[in-house]
């Protein structure tokens, strides 16, 4: 069931939209517009752009856009409901509840509370008698007081039913403890019992301070039978993929760029030295999530995994991951030591300081694993080793960069310079040729450059489109204009997705609904996006006579059933395949 329509035009009205985005992101004024860093993907020169009159942002780098709810939903990670609920609250507006959704709502908070009272409570066992051993350990591990406190480290006691116990008393049903991922139940007899016994317990909260989940370690190795790490299960409120252990802490620290580890243990340390930017993924390989997540809080990353083959191998695939979410990649190789929370207890801060300092690009990084996987003294894999590095170096953008890495190359294989920039040349003219091929393929339809940028929102005819696209800016603009297109229906668009707009716009206008993107139901993300986009991009002045033109184009365009589409294209070809008696 959707919101009452009428609410959430007042809600839209009760949030500017410069506010709401004012709140995560730093804006100056441009003519109309307001710009600032975008939040969703790492960049230096601002091209997010808000317009308060439309009531919309958007993206010229990541084409991301849309409604102050669209933002809203985007920057905390919210689905639509929560994020019209967050926006209410922020208004203080009573949201009229749909019964499923305010379910669905109540059990997550009773979840949120219910793993805020667990916290407590494993806490509170550290330092009773039953956890005496546990806090031994985790002060030997080196965790100073303060580091407990701080990251409500715990203890869960080596019992069947501890937490149950406690969580039961304080009001929650066992239908409450099976969701929360905290208990399990016996196969046997059906009896609830604590998942977690006998181990250090760790609390994962969220960018809003909700504990979400734990993740919980055995305190002797020599059990090796048992999981070292036990980590909640996905529940309600929990996605390990979508949340990245400190980040809590991490998206206040004023270091300018985040460190990224393996372990829990690793971001604790991190954080007890001092640095106080790190985080860790939870216990999976990081995600397109957990990169996502994290550039919206900084655009640089040192990426700092143990020493051993198994994070060289994990650094190797976070790299890609990193970069595509627009994230400028350091990596720092551990050495001495197999990881920074046992690096920072043998060496202290000031020496961690001067290994980051010389945390290389990931360049350095790469040919460095290139330069390990061949034996230079053999000629066969020393023209393996510079063929790879080659390519890799080929494809930096800077020609200084390319000069200076291919010297290098060229001194560790002990070739001349001019050879190696022989190499790299060729390199770069195979990568060209790949290139033009594909710019080819573009040119070839010019009319695919006005495309949208995704396949599901493709424009069939571009006159028509061009003309819908401009109508749409115009009458969310001056909705008064709507009256002006009588004779026009949605079947006339040639995009269908254009079509949807014009026809939910039109509807809104004669029910005296405000007429904005924030109106729209039932599209994607991407096609909001797409609509934001257009809009930010037309700037022509509103006239009468514009919007006349527009109806006109689209109405001569329908009646002329111009067929322009590669599939028309195919039916035809089809068509006189069959003429000539082939089978298809
Ligand atoms: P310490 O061994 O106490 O120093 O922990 P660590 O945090 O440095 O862990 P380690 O480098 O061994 O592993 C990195 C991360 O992988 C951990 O923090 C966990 O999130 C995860 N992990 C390690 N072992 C296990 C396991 O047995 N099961 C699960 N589910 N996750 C694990
Ligand atoms: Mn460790």
């Amino acid at each position: 069931m959707p919101f009452p329509p009428a609410f959430l035009d007042e809600l839209t009205a009760r949030n500017p939209i410069e506010d709401v985005v004012g709140q995560y992101v730093s804006l100056k004024r441009s003519g109309s517009n307001l710009f600032g860093l975008c939040p969703f993907h790492g960049e230096k020169t601002a091209s997010f752009s808000v317009a308060p009159d439309k009531g919309i942002y958007y993206c010229f780098g990541c084409h991301k856009g849309g409604s102050v709810i669209n933002f809203q939903m985007e920057i905390e990670g919210l689905s639509y409901p929560d994020a019209v609920r967050a926006l209410a609250k922020r208004a203080g507006m009573e949201v009229p509840e749909d019964e499923q959704y305010q379910s669905r709502y109540r059990q997550q908070e009773r979840l949120w509370a219910l793993h805020k009272e667990a916290a407590r409570y494993f806490h509170s066992q550290l330092y009773a008698p039953v956890g005496a051993s546990a806090l031994q350990y985790a002060l030997g591990r080196g965790m100073s007081k303060s580091t407990l406190t701080k990251f409500g480290i715990g203890y869960a006691p080596d019992s069947w039913s501890g937490l149950a116990d406690a969580l039961r008393k304080k009001g929650y049903t066992d239908q409450e403890l099976r969701d929360s991922g905290l208990v399990t139940v016996s196969k046997k007899n059906g009896n609830l019992f604590d998942r977690f016994r006998d181990r250090l317990m760790f609390p994962i909260i969220d960018v809003r301070g909700n504990v979400i989940g734990f993740g919980g370690r055995i305190m002797s190795d020599k059990d090796k039978s048992a999981a070292k790490y036990l980590n909640s299960p996905e529940t309600l409120i929990f996605n390990k993929r979508k949340n990245l252990f400190a980040l809590n802490f991490a998206k206040k620290s004023k270091l300018g760029y985040f460190i990224l580890v393996e372990g829990y243990m690793d971001a604790i340390a991190l954080h007890q030295y001092g640095f106080d930017c790190a985080v860790a993924s939870l216990g999976t390989a990081l995600t397109e999530d957990g990169a996502a997540l994290l550039s919206r809080y900084t655009d640089q990353v040192v990426l700092i995994y143990d020493g051993d083959a198994a994070g060289q191998n994990a650094t190797q695939r976070a790299i890609p991951i990193l970069e595509r979410a627009g994230l400028q990649v350091k990596v720092l190789r551990m050495r001495d030591a197999k990881d920074p929370d046992e690096f920072l207890k043998k060496f202290g801060a000031d020496r961690f300081k001067l290994l980051l300092e010389e945390s290389s690009n990931r360049v350095e990084y790469q040919l460095a694993a290139i330069l390990k996987k061949y034996d230079l003294r053999d000629d066969d894999q020393k023209v393996k080793y510079l063929q790879e590095s080659a390519e890799l170096i080929s494809s930096l953008s800077s020609s200084v960069q390319r000069e200076v890495y291919a010297g290098r190359v060229a001194e560790a294989a002990k070739i001349s310079m001019d050879a190696m920039k022989l190499e790299v040349n060729r390199a770069f003219k195979r990568r060209l040729a790949r290139e033009k091929k594909k710019q080819e393929k573009i040119d070839l339809a010019p009319a695919r450059a006005l495309q949208p940028k995704s396949r599901s929102i493709r424009y069939d005819n571009i006159k028509s489109a061009m003309a819908e696209e401009m109508l749409l800016a115009l009458v969310l603009q001056e909705p008064a204009l709507l009256d002006r297109t009588e004779g026009l229906t949605p079947e006339m668009f040639s995009s269908q997705l254009l079509g949807r707009v014009f026809s939910q716009l039109s509807q809104r206008h004669k029910e005296g609904l405000e007429v904005a993107l924030s109106g729209l139901t039932d599209f994607t993300s991407e096609e909001i996006s797409h609509i934001a986009g257009l809009l930010q991009r037309q700037q022509g002045p509103v006239s009468e006579q514009a919007l006349l033109d527009c109806v006109r184009t689209i109405q001569r365009e329908y009646q002329s059933g111009r067929v322009e589409t590669e599939d028309d294209l195919l039916a035809l070809r089809n068509r006189m395949k069959e003429r000539k008696g082939i089978k298809a």
